[in-house]
């Protein structure tokens, strides 16, 4: 076994939640150990996410990784929604006065990898065999550990908490006992098919398509690379999507009324199917475990909420532990999950609302079409609506 590792708090994933939480941990001056199951350059490739949050992209820049972000993210201040052959535009600036930005998940990721390793902190790549101890009882004396395998040898952290922060298919959640944990899921009848293309976007701002073929969404990543989805069977098989049959998908689906609006092709980097779900479990906080992120919960993309999720996740943690650390009060700790559970559910029901308007359910009939249809009419021509819409899509409050 190697050196016994001591530090304050052990976290399990180095993704996006667990990267944020070890920053702003190290920020408050509390000491952190990353473990994680894959190389840096994986995470940093895995393509993702790529909408911000303002509050997100705040946080970033508040607390001193938004260089890169003031540089090169995309500032959108909204939408637009495209039905019936017509497309309207969503203003968040004059509805929610705020907005969002693009930045790609895999640029959050390397930006906090930066500032991490510089700020000389600790982190295990490529582990294996992780497991979880001494962590389930809040006032025992024992402290938690996590074991894992780094380079062929066993190596132990021990600390005084855990997040578990590795995603949703990592060891933590499971790591719960049965029976301590509620589950709440819903799985849904389609997935999305989704590319990265060498292709300068086709629009000022993103695109959601309700089309009778399917949705389609129209992103982007930078001024030279879209990122484009459509819907698809939650099973599709790539092989059957040539680039071209995709790209002809893409122009249908995405076409106006008038014929006038044009898609630019380019080459295809990246393709992929995603299953769509919604996931949450309660409470997200077992004794000394605290689960953050994918971990506890999933949404369905529609909304751009899953990583702007495990942001404010942290965010609250990382805030109750400075208050333990700092006075030994444990609170906010202890209201950890209850705190969290509070906006995520409120973006849970947005990303299954966005989902259910945009998209085509096998069990659709001629009824459920025209409803959606009224459903985007109504959220377009109503300014309730199209608000309401506004401030759930650039964010609830953090807190
Ligand atoms: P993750 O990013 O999953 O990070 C968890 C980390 O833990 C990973 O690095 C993983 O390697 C590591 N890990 C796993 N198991 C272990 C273990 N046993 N030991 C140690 N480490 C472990 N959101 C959007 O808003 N828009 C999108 O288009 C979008 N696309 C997505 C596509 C895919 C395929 C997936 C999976 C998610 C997508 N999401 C999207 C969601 C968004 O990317 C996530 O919400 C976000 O990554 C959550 O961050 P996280 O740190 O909680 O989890
Ligand atoms: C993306 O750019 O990947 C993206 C943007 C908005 C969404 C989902 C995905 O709702």
């Amino acid at each position: 076994m190697g050196d016994m590792i001591r530090t304050q708090v052990g976290i399990v994933g180095a993704g996006p939640a667990g990267l944020l939480l070890s920053h702003l941990l190290h920020l408050q001056g509390i000491e952190s150990v990353l473990v994680e199951a894959r190389s840096r350059q994986y995470v940093e490739e895995r393509v993702r996410a790529g909408l911000l949050e303002q509050g997100t992209a705040d946080l970033m820049v508040e607390s001193g990784v938004g260089e890169r972000l003031k540089r090169e993210g995309l500032v959108h201040h909204g939408i637009y929604l495209r039905f019936g052959g017509g497309t309207h535009h969503i203003d968040f600036k004059e509805l929610a006065n705020r907005c969002v930005v693009v930045y790609p998940q895999n640029k959050v990721v390397a930006d906090l990898f930066d500032a991490r390793l510089a700020a000389g902190g600790r982190i295990f790549f490529e582990v294996d065999d992780v497991s979880l101890h001494d962590f389930s009882d809040a006032r025992a004396q024992a402290r938690p550990k996590i074991r894992f395998r780094a380079n062929g040898q066993l190596e132990e952290v021990e600390c005084d908490f855990i997040a578990g922060c590795d995603g949703f298919h990592g060891v933590c959640r499971p790591s719960i006992p049965e029976g301590a944990l509620t589950v709440y899921d819903r799985i849904y009848p389609f997935g999305w098919l989704g590319i990265l293309a060498e292709a300068p976007p086709s629009s000022d701002e993103l695109i959601y398509a309700y089309h009778e073929r399917g949705f389609a969404l129209l992103s982007m990543r930078s001024p030279e690379i879209s990122r484009l989805y459509i819907q698809c069977a939650p099973d599709e098989d790539i092989r059957e999507w040539p680039d071209d049959r995709i790209w002809e998908e893409l122009h249908k689906r995405l076409a106006t009324a008038d014929g006038k609006w044009k898609l630019t092709e380019g080459p295809i980097l990246q393709k992929g199917v995603t299953g769509m779900r919604s996931f949450v479990v309660e409470p997200m906080q077992h004794g000394k475990l605290f689960l953050a992120g994918d971990a506890a919960h999933i949404v369905p993309p529609t909304g751009a909420k899953g990583l702007n999720l495990a942001a404010s996740d942290v965010l609250v943690l990382s805030r109750a532990l400075r208050e333990f650390y700092a006075s030994g009060r444990k609170e906010l700790i202890e209201s950890y999950s209850k705190t969290c559970l509070r906006r995520i559910w409120k973006a849970q029901r947005f990303s299954w609302w966005m989902t259910s308007m945009l998209h085509l359910f096998n069990t659709d009939n001629a009824f459920d079409r025209r409803r959606q249809l009224a459903e985007l009419d109504y959220v377009t021509s109503s300014r309730a609506a199209s608000q309401t819409l506004a401030e759930n899509y650039v964010g609830l409050p953090m807190e």
